[in-house]
């Protein structure tokens, strides 16, 4: 007989049906109750067993984490809180797992634990709920993008250059370390290495899909990053996943009014197609609220901040207005920031951006016209403003609890701006010549973003640490498994 999944077992009402479950074993029972999970759904389906047909040995075997297959009759069940029930006749085990050795117990573990056992953590309901939501925004990102007549362009994993001029590469190489090939000025010989030259992973597609957009118009990009950058935050990964727009014959404004519409439809639908898992993950916010002292605790509901987002225009300001309101701010009664706001000039700190975002205007925000100074060279410069300071048509999206979701602009598509630019910050005119032709043929305004997925899991489940929303994080000192 085929095996049918408890999520179909749990809806169904086809009473007296022989079924079949295969699953692993939450918990077992007064010698009678089995939970089975399969993964299909967040809810168990619990399987009766008879203890005098079924056998002492076999009942001792029924721990947490084992893996079983049960068949039997589907039959209304009596119990409270669930429809349907298995009376089994047939149970077979599958994989036994030692109780005395099985990290997870049916109980609750701290996510901190859970982190050191990610290769287990899938069978928690919480990291099933986390990682069902990432599969459907995942699917959900196509989707738009694909309704939209977008192409979906792989970009290189191992590149040649640094797209966001920022130094924070993992290197790429096959040359021995204990034995270093050098030039005779003592420089390393990169002619002995793979590529016959430096290369590293990739830190965006941002460059590569640009040439694709001067083709195709719109394409995307949505693949793994990485950045070398020493954060050890809540919010940043060396690895993590990045969806990457470009757009010919968009501007800034167009950019900014994809992005928002980006953002709410997968929101939208992670409402639609998750509601369990969101109702699991919302209670379990809720819960954890409880436990913090009356005066630390917010009220913070997860599907109603979902709704909120959707159902608000995103606000818009250029970076100039924003260090305005900063500067007229109180963050609170007695102190100002922990890192004050310097002149015109200086980059945001995360607690200004949260500042902004959580109690000025309290809904995402999306910044734009940036320092030129403090931007990627790629961005395009808007003429300089009254007091002769220089801005490029640069947007980031902030979200509350989260800071930067996204991080785009409008490109820089006349030549002569873009190689000066380059000069003046020291890149190498001939590391990237490739590049330089799509402004060299056929060059158009064009406009990209790059929207951090792991942020948006975040933002999305509630979860506040991103190690929690990518099955195997990537952080300093932390690649196991
Ligand atoms: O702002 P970033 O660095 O922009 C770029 O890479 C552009 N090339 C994108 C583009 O215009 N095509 O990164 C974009 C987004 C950030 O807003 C953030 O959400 C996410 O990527 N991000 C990270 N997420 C997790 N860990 C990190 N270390 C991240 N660095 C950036
Ligand atoms: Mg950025």
């Amino acid at each position: 007989m085929k095996r049918t999944k408890i999520k179909d077992l749990l809806s169904s009402t086809e009473f007296g049906r022989q079924v079949v479950v295969k699953g692993w074993v939450k918990t077992f029972r007064n010698d009678r109750f089995i939970a089975i999970n399969d993964g299909s759904t967040l809810n168990n389906i619990q399987a009766v067993v008879d203890f005098e047909h079924t056998g002492e040995a076999l009942l001792k075997r029924l721990t947490t984490g084992a893996a079983v297959s049960v068949t039997g009759e589907l039959v209304e069940s009596l119990g409270k809180g669930q429809r349907v029930e298995v009376k089994v006749t047939e149970l077979e085990i599958l994989g036994d797992s030692d109780a005395e050795k099985f990290p997870l117990q049916p109980k609750k573990h701290s996510l901190e634990f859970l982190r050191e056992i990610a290769h287990l953590r899938f069978r928690t309901n919480t990291f099933n709920a986390v990682f069902k939501i990432r599969h459907h925004l995942a699917f959900a990102v196509h989707q738009f993008f694909y309704s939209k007549g977008f192409v979906y362009m792989h970009t290189p994993v191992i590149t040649g250059s640094d797209a966001e001029g920022a130094g924070e590469m993992f290197r790429v190489s096959t040359i021995d370390f204990d034995n270093i090939p050098r030039n005779e000025d003592g420089t390393v010989d990169y002619t002995a290495d793979f590529f016959g030259k430096p290369t590293n992973l990739t830190v965006s597609g941002q460059l590569e899909g640009e040439l694709a957009a001067m083709a195709f118009s719109d394409i995307y990009t949505f693949g793994p990053t990485f950045r070398a950058e020493n954060s050890n935050t809540t919010r940043h990964l060396a690895e993590f996943w990045m969806i990457e727009p470009e757009m010919a014959f968009y501007d800034i404004r167009d950019n900014m009014d994809l992005a928002e519409e980006l953002l709410k439809y997968v929101i939208k639908t992670a409402l639609e197609n998750c509601p369990d898992e969101l109702e699991f993950l919302r209670n379990r916010l809720l819960e954890e609220e409880k436990s913090k002292p009356q005066n630390e605790r917010s009220d913070l509901d997860l599907i109603a901040k979902l709704n909120f987002c959707l159902e608000n225009e995103f606000e818009r300001l250029t970076y100039t207005e924003a260090v305005e309101v900063l500067r007229n701010s109180k963050p609170n009664q007695k102190k100002q920031f922990k890192y004050p706001i310097e002149g015109w000039g200086a980059d945001l700190q995360s607690e200004h951006e949260r500042y902004l975002v959580e109690k000025h205007y309290k809904k995402p925000v999306i910044l734009t016209d940036y320092p030129a100074d403090i931007k990627s060279f790629y961005m395009r410069l808007n003429d300089p403003d009254a007091q002769g300071r220089r801005t490029v048509r640069a947007m980031d999206i902030l979200f509350p609890g989260i800071g930067e979701i996204v991080g785009g602009s409008q490109r820089e598509e006349r030549y002569d701006h873009l190689v000066g630019r380059m000069d003046e910050i020291g890149i190498p005119r001939h590391e990237m010549d490739w590049y330089l032709d799509t402004r060299r043929f056929g060059s158009v305004p064009h406009s990209g973003f790059g929207l951090g997925f792991e942020r948006l899991v975040l933002f999305v489940t509630g979860m506040t640490n991103i190690r929690d929303v990518i099955p195997f994080p990537r952080t300093p000192k932390n690649a196991e498994f």
